[in-house]
């Protein structure tokens, strides 16, 4: 199964290292209070439960899980909610954790959602950036990796359900998705 890796991008320890930098920059944003970690099923659910390890603040975590509309590879923008948070989030500060923002679409469409409801306030923190792909504008308050515009596996992400438990991110090799 590691033959289907063209080529590591993001080694262990470089991810290792750079999830502890961040958790230690939201532990000191967020000192004194308890934000409400949204986790987006499936894909950032490694990057969450490590990240959450680093922090040295009380935080509470909370799942989502969403799926875009329309085609399939890439996201329409317009997104169905398969699992909706089970905390009331008026008044918490609420950090989102992604795996990758692409296009950008889910997340600001899940952004203007949370903002209809009275939070205190929200951040998004993401794991990795394809900046160029973005078709809205949306920065993430904190990212760990600008990658490239190739699709990418592993610690988390996925093609076809399968390398989400890689401890790397991999380029695929070509083959794989003509298979
Ligand atoms: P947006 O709305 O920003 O969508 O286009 C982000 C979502 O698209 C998926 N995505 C990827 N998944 N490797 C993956 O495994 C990739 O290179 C990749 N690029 C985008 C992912 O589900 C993310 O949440
Ligand atoms: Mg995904």
């Amino acid at each position: 199964m590691e033959n289907d890796i063209k080529e590591i991008l993001i080694t262990k320890e470089e991810i290792e290292q750079k999830v502890s930098e961040l958790g230690s920059i939201l532990s000191k944003e967020y000192e004194g209070k308890t934000p409400l970690m949204v986790c987006v099923l499936k894909g950032a659910t490694l990057f969450m439960s490590d990240l959450v390890r680093h922090m040295n603040i009380h935080v509470e975590m909370d799942f989502m899980a969403v799926s875009s509309y329309g085609a399939s590879t890439e996201s329409s923008g317009v997104v169905r909610i398969l699992k909706d948070l089970d905390t009331t989030i008026e008044g918490r500060d609420i950090i989102i954790v992604e795996d990758i923002i692409d296009s950008g679409l889910t997340l600001s469409y899940l952004v203007d959602l949370f903002n209809r409801r009275n939070i205190n306030s929200i951040k998004i923190v993401t794991l990795l950036d394809k900046p160029h792909r973005r078709k809205v504008s949306l920065t993430p308050d904190l990212s760990g990796f600008v990658i490239p515009d190739e699709f990418v596996v592993g610690y988390g992400l996925d093609y076809n359900e399968r390398y989400r438990n890689f401890p790397y991110i991999g380029v695929l090799k070509p083959e794989v998705y003509s298979r």
